[in-house]
């Protein structure tokens, strides 16, 4: 009988750490309940003690969803792990997820804490929490960058104080495929209660091998669970791609011989929710979730396919849940059609009025625009003014005028704590007068990192996504906004990014 390889989902946690990649406590819950349709195994929530917004979020997901094990990480000390048992109390299934760093360097410069020093924390934590929850985690941070004999004595006595899961993290991204294999290998061969615990993989992708690393630990180190991201989310070059190494054990059966809980037929819908919600745009050469990753330009590619498929395909498009450009629903939908269509997507609205409020503005984008994709449905429901959070800034309209030879205007109605401003400006161009116009009232000082606008579905009939990223007092947010009107969506994006920027003041970073 073959194995079950454990999918541990951290775009909530690790994925979130990206610099603009943060999620209000709704969106959170919305990605978890995609995660829970996808049939991800663990859900790691987010950082319980980081913020009172991460206890909440990882609270609320605790207690809505059923089917997956929900996960808080917390350092190694007792505060973090009671607040992460309290958030999970609501929990069918809980996990703690404790860590602390066991590299020489991470040690000496990060903790200022002797080896020994380190080893007694390792245990007294997970002796803690295992008096709270019985599934716990441990991750030595830096692990890969450990030396052996020390991670050999402290992964030896977690394990006999209770730790159920070890996970060897290359917290760096440094390690190559055959060498953290074989360092996984290594590790549970020379501890003798390694087979008490169940052995995890975590690889970032700084070199670009965090997917290839993994299921090398996957299959020359035994392990049995893999953390990852939906579409490798994470700081820096970011994690290990949930649907890469999802499709890689599935499409190579024949080789990894384990079997998986996930329903890939839902990969690309998380994918679009997770790029619509945090601003980060999938690559159209992306395996598996790209624009591109099916489709076959080249004439010989096309006479192949149509052909036979398996000539140029080695997974069937629709079995990751790529029913892209299908028109879904149009002006004359009713209520039901569109709240079936929001079932069938994953996405749960928290009440009656917030299904009202997105019916309306489905009926507003369907008199403006004939054809509707799921792509439109999710940007819609992603925008704050649906959900029930309270936001201080929220757009009502824009006016804006340009010409060839004119300085282009604009004038904007937008809420401050539900009172309505208004606000003009010029500038180079009609987005950058409607944001200075924003700007000129707010006076956020914030900077502008990045902008970028992308057609939701392909062509200029499309909505315009648009991402906004601000930098302010060494915080970074990401903003998104959709609309037909690029312009719009522009101000849409500077609100929401303005409103993250509000939102995320007092934050404890998981690895400082
Ligand atoms: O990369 C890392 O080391 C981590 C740990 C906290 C597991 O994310
Ligand atoms: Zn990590």
């Amino acid at each position: 009988m073959a194995d079950k390889l454990i999918i541990f989902d951290t775009t909530l946690r690790d994925g979130e750490q990206s610099p603009g990649a943060s999620m209000t406590k709704d969106e959170k819950l919305r990605i978890a309940r995609q995660l829970e349709r996808l049939k991800v195994d663990v859900i790691e929530a987010g950082f319980a003690a980081s913020s009172n917004g991460d206890f909440e979020a990882v609270q609320s997901i605790a207690n809505a969803i059923k089917d997956s094990t929900i996960c808080s990480l917390s350092r190694a000390n007792d505060r973090d792990i009671s607040r992460a048992a309290e958030a999970l109390k609501g929990a069918n299934s809980a996990r703690i997820h404790t860590f602390i760093a066991t590299s020489p360097l991470h040690m000496e410069k990060k903790l200022r804490m002797t080896p020994e020093q380190v080893l007694e924390q390792a245990k007294q934590a997970v002796r803690f929490a295992r008096n709270l929850v019985s599934d716990i985690e441990f991750s030595p941070e830096d692990g890969y960058r450990s030396e052996p004999d020390f991670l050999c004595r402290v992964l030896e006595a977690v394990i006999a104080e209770g730790a159920t899961t070890i996970n060897v993290p290359d917290t760096v991204g440094y390690a190559i495929p055959e060498l953290y294999g074989h360092f996984i290998k290594n590790l549970r061969e020379r501890i003798p209660n390694s087979d008490k615990a169940i052995w995890s993989v975590h690889c970032h992708n700084d070199l670009g091998m965090a997917v290839a690393n993994s299921l090398a630990g996957v299959k020359i180190g035994g392990a049995r669970q893999v953390e990852c991201t939906i579409n490798g989310l994470g700081e820096r070059a970011g994690n290990c791609s949930l649907e890469e190494v999802v499709m890689a054990v599935k499409t190579r059966r024949d080789y990894f011989n384990l079997d998986l809980g996930i329903d890939t037929r839902h990969i690309v819908a998380a994918s679009r929710m997770v790029s619509q919600t945090t601003g980060f745009v999938v690559q159209p050469n992306k395996a598996v979730v790209g624009a591109n990753a099916f489709a076959h330009a080249s004439g010989i590619h096309q006479d192949g396919v149509l052909k036979a498929r398996d000539t140029y395909e080695i997974m069937r498009a629709e079995d990751v849940g790529w029913s892209a450009n299908k028109i879904v629903l149009g002006k004359l939908s009713g209520r039901n059609a569109f709240k079936q269509r929001l079932q069938e997507l994953g996405v749960q609205l928290e009440s009656e009025s917030e299904i009202n409020v997105a019916f309306t503005k489905f009926k507003e984008l369907a008199d403006r625009k004939s054809e509707i994709f799921d792509e439109d449905i999710l940007a819609l429901v992603s925008d704050e003014s649906v959900t029930a959070e309270k936001e201080q800034y929220g757009f009502v309209s824009l006016f804006q005028q340009s010409e060839t030879g004119e300085l282009p205007r604009a004038r904007i109605v937008f809420t401050v704590d539900g009172q309505e401003v208004r606000s003009e400006s010029e500038g180079n161009g009609p987005v950058d007068a409607s944001l200075k116009a924003i700007e000129a009232h707010v006076k956020s000082g914030a900077e502008m990192v990045l902008y970028s606008v992308n057609a939701i579905s392909g062509s200029t009939e499309s909505q315009g996504e648009v991402t906004v990223r601000l930098q302010n007092s060494g915080r970074v947010v990401n903003g998104v906004g959709a609309d037909p009107d690029i312009v719009v969506a522009s101000a849409k994006a500077y609100l929401s990014a303005l409103n993250k920027l509000q939102s995320k003041a007092d934050r404890v970073a998981a690895q400082g």
